[in-house]
């Protein structure tokens, strides 16, 4: 595969660091730009990491930062050049990436993980094991909009499990209706403005602002088909409470279903097993060997034990269980990687899939 060469917006952010740390040694793409706030902008790398006035290296993701972009100069993101990118990456604030992203998309393809565009009828919100087939929408919007490029999002971090559980149970069984509560990672709230650790450690806070209306609204939309004029969304009854736990990374989320046939606790293990298996024969490098790793330990899945597995790319699912409450009712319990399967890593996968195909 012809290495095809990147941008990324937003990258001495925590989304922009796991894009930064995850293509280090990628290689189908190769990073040439960096970017982010005017704080950043004509700065090395290395030295926008550092804080202003402690002089703390502000470094999120695994390992040390990589060496090789340590002398790149980040640029302003409303300056920044993308004639000679492929791919812009995108990990900035919606308000931000809703006045940047289009004029990038104008040349270039953008690939992003904030909220902006996610709910727009020409624009899919692409999961690997989920709707890849939504990828066709791209020409679509590049003709109703006049763009060379274009912009596809990645969905929420919390839904990313949720809708690569619920995929595979749809296709076999039907899901007339969920009921999630979430137990999210710090990190979920990015650094700028964060959640403070005063208000973290020892805690549960109960609310996450925008977060339950996402959840529904871009579940349905995952499951939902895709068709020349948009995608219609699944009728699919999606009802969450969304919390915040005191857990550096990884999204916990308890999860009952609705199913439109039964099934047995067997089945739907089996049928979590088997998940991804279309596009797990692509021989895409950041494809996790499973896409759900199903504990039969009730003790699992659990953030500190399992939130790497697949190198942060496979959602963990435990404590598979009847639901009593619901006719044909399962429940279980998921855990998926916020920055990694929910973000940067998500994302790259998603352009990766998009090279094979020769989409991009
Ligand atoms: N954190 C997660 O788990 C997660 C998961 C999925 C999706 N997301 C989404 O990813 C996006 C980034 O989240 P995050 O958690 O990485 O946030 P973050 O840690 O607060 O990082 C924000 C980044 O945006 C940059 N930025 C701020 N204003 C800018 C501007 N006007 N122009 C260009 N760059 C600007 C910042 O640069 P400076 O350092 O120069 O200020 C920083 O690089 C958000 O849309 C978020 O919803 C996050």
């Amino acid at each position: 595969m012809k290495k095809k060469r990147v941008a990324v917006l937003g990258a001495t952010g925590i989304a922009g660091q796991q894009f930064v740390a995850a293509l280090a040694n990628h290689p189908w793409l190769e990073l040439r730009r960096l970017a982010a706030s005017e704080r950043s902008a004509g700065k090395r790398y290395g030295d926008a990491l550092r804080d202003a006035s402690s002089g703390q290296v502000r470094w999120w993701a695994d390992g040390e930062p990589p060496a090789q972009f340590l002398d790149i100069v980040v640029e302003d993101g409303p300056a920044l050049n993308v004639s000679d990118v492929d791919i812009v990456f995108s990990a900035v604030e919606a308000d931000v990436a809703r006045i940047l992203e289009p004029k990038y998309a104008a040349t270039t393809a953008v690939l992003s993980t904030a909220s902006a565009f996610r709910y727009e009828d020409d624009i899919p919100l692409l999961l690997p094991g989920v709707n890849m087939d939504h990828a066709s929408l791209v020409k679509l919007q590049q003709k109703n909009r006049g763009w060379k490029g274009f912009i596809l999002p990645q969905p929420n971090c919390t839904v990313t499990g949720l809708a690569i559980t619920l995929r595979p149970l749809h296709d076999r069984f039907g899901v007339k209706r969920v009921s999630m509560v979430s137990m999210q990672g710090i990190s979920g709230a990015g650094r700028s403005p964060g959640v403070a650790a005063l208000d973290s450690i020892d805690n549960i806070i109960p609310y996450i602002p925008k977060e339950e209306d996402k959840v529904r609204r871009e579940a349905r939309k995952l499951l939902g088909k895709a068709h020349a004029r948009g995608i219609t969304d699944a009728d699919i009854e999606v009802s969450s409470t969304c919390t915040r736990a005191a857990v550096l990374e990884g999204h916990t989320e308890v999860v009952s279903v609705e199913l439109a046939k039964p099934a047995t606790v067997a089945q739907v293990a089996e049928t979590f097993r088997k998940a991804g298996a279309k596009i797990a024969k692509l021989g895409l490098p950041s494809m996790p060997a499973e896409l759900i790793k199903v504990h039969d330990d009730p003790f699992r899945p659990q953030p500190r034990l399992d939130r790497d597995a697949g190198g942060g790319m496979t959602t963990s699912v435990g404590r598979i269980r009847e639901e009593p409450l619901y006719k044909n009712g399962v429940k279980y319990i998921l855990l998926s990687h916020n920055t990694k399967m929910g973000a940067a890593k998500g994302t790259i996968l998603v352009a990766e899939y998009l090279m094979q195909q020769k989409i991009l």
